[in-house]
């Protein structure tokens, strides 16, 4: 269960990038509250997707829109101020890349950005736990970055259910974020575990009514978090 709103964040990378406009208007009359976009550097990650240009261009087209950027980049404190500057609202930043965490975080908030941790599938929670205090958002992955359409790991699940525990003895106001495979079947477990953010890329765009793939990825969350 969570306590939090439940806010559904389709990922561009699922999108026709050939057509940017046009997803962009579409994710924007979804109803989906916020937009995930993944920046992959070939480095941290065995891909590469895009960079600043792509947060400027998405923020020119979308307006007030909440862009949530992710980046899998080895180097997260060199590039944070200029995807703040492009138009990031919120910056996760991976625990596992080269760089101090702690300094990272609290500099994207001094920026007036939500400061977000994310973590791989097989990274302890305990090595994020000191940390949550620099934190607005934590993004549990639920596949190895890189890729999108890949399956759902659902041996994460108690990892998020600890994180959702820690933050509510500690009165914490941090987000949970789960990317990676989330779609109708595999939602719910993310929402009764206790994330609140839902990462969706293939899985929606897949779809031929966004906005209808949209509801039904709400209504599945919603009803499990009633359901606990
Ligand atoms: C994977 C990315 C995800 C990806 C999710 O490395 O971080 O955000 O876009 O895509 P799906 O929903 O297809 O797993
Ligand atoms: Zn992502």
């Amino acid at each position: 269960m969570t306590n939090r709103p439940i806010l559904i964040a389709p990922s561009i990378l699922g999108a026709d990038l050939g057509c940017i406009d046009r997803e962009a208007k579409r994710i924007q009359e979804s109803g989906a509250e916020w937009v995930h976009i993944d920046v992959m550097d070939g480095h941290f990650v065995p891909n590469i997707s895009f960079g600043v240009n792509m947060v400027r261009t998405l923020r020119r087209l979308m307006g007030e829109a909440t862009l949530d950027v992710h980046l899998m980049i080895e180097q997260p404190d060199r590039y944070a101020n200029d995807f703040i500057e492009a138009g990031a609202d919120c910056l996760n930043i991976h625990l596992e890349a080269r760089h101090q965490s702690a300094r990272t975080l609290e500099s994207i908030r001094q920026k007036g950005c939500r400061a977000g941790l994310a973590i791989n599938p097989a990274t302890l929670l305990k090595h994020a736990v000191p940390l949550l205090p620099l934190c607005d958002q934590l993004l549990c992955m639920t596949v190895n970055p890189g890729f999108g359409g890949q399956p759902f790991m659902k041996e994460v699940l108690p990892k998020i259910r600890e994180a959702r525990e820690i933050i509510l003895r500690q009165n914490y106001q941090i987000d949970i974020t789960v990317d990676g495979g989330v779609n109708d079947e595999t939602a719910p477990s993310c929402i009764g575990s206790g994330a609140n953010i839902l990462v969706s890329g293939s899985h929606l765009f897949a779809q031929p009514d966004l906005a209808q793939a949209v509801a039904k990825l709400r209504s599945v969350a919603t009803a499990a978090n009633v359901s606990g």
